[in-house]
């Protein structure tokens, strides 16, 4: 719904989570919203979604179409929106940002936790997504065995996977070496279990990962396993200048 058109009013509250189209009806029958300070009767009006004052039992509401959050996603939950089995990340979110219908921009690994975005913003995703852009991914972890230069040189020269794809360059930077070893690697694609089988592929088993950046996008230490945050103005324009072309 852009900022140019005018919406039909049970469309606009149900948007933003006031009930169904049936629900909202009866609110408005009601005389409970009221509209540039009239109350309105009918549900099908049409209003201006972003430039009408409206309000639902004296309270404005503020119109938007999308909406963008950071989850620090907890493992054993699976980046989706639905599972047969396992719990998703949708299941965290407060019905107040289900309304919006979101969805996780990537897959995280069930085991892995750190740094997801969510958003019902398509553009955006697909921008994020692109195997073209080269959105760089940044991500903490520990591995079993000793991570040494010669594995940060391979890492630098892109790796052969066990499919026989040969990886972009990447960044290895080791923060502690010995029989577990802690690393932070930078990736600027997003294959399949990419950071797991780029060690596999140097003979290393990865015990635990965690996604610390995406773009321009840091997870904000604050939150804890489970929790999200809507993005601040600056970190969603963030996001997109780091989608212009440069
Ligand atoms: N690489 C992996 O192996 N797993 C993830 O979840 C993300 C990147």
């Amino acid at each position: 719904m852009g900022e140019k058109e005018r919406q039909r009013l049970d469309k606009v509250l149900a948007h933003i989570g006031y009930g169904t189209r049936k629900e909202i009806k009866q609110i408005v029958k009601a005389g409970r919203v009221n509209v540039n300070g009239q109350v309105v009767k009918q549900a099908d009006v049409h209003v201006w979604p972003y430039k009408d004052s409206i309000e639902v039992d004296g309270k404005q509401i503020i119109y938007r179409e999308y909406i963008y959050l950071m989850m620090n996603k907890p493992p054993g939950c699976i980046s989706a929106t639905e599972d047969a089995v396992d719990k998703v990340v949708i299941d965290l979110l407060a019905p107040e940002h289900k309304t919006f219908e979101p969805f996780p921009v990537g897959r995280l690994d069930k085991d892995t936790e750190g740094l997801l975005l969510l958003t019902n913003d398509g553009k955006l995703a697909h921008m994020l997504l692109s195997p073209k852009k080269h959105v760089p991914k940044t991500y903490f972890a520990q591995i079993a065995g000793e991570v040494t230069e010669k594995d940060c040189e391979v890492f630098r020269n892109g790796i052969i996977l066990d499919d026989g794809y040969r990886t972009l360059p990447s960044e290895l930077i080791v923060l502690s070496s010995g029989l577990c070893s802690e690393i932070e690697v930078t990736i600027y694609e997003g294959k399949f279990h990419q950071i797991k089988r780029m060690f596999a592929a140097v003979g290393k088993r990865v015990v635990y990962l965690k996604r610390v950046k995406m773009g321009p996008l840091k997870l904000d230490i604050q939150l804890d396993l489970g929790q999200y945050r809507e993005l601040s103005n600056e970190e969603i324009a963030a996001l997109f200048n780091a989608n212009k072309p440069k």
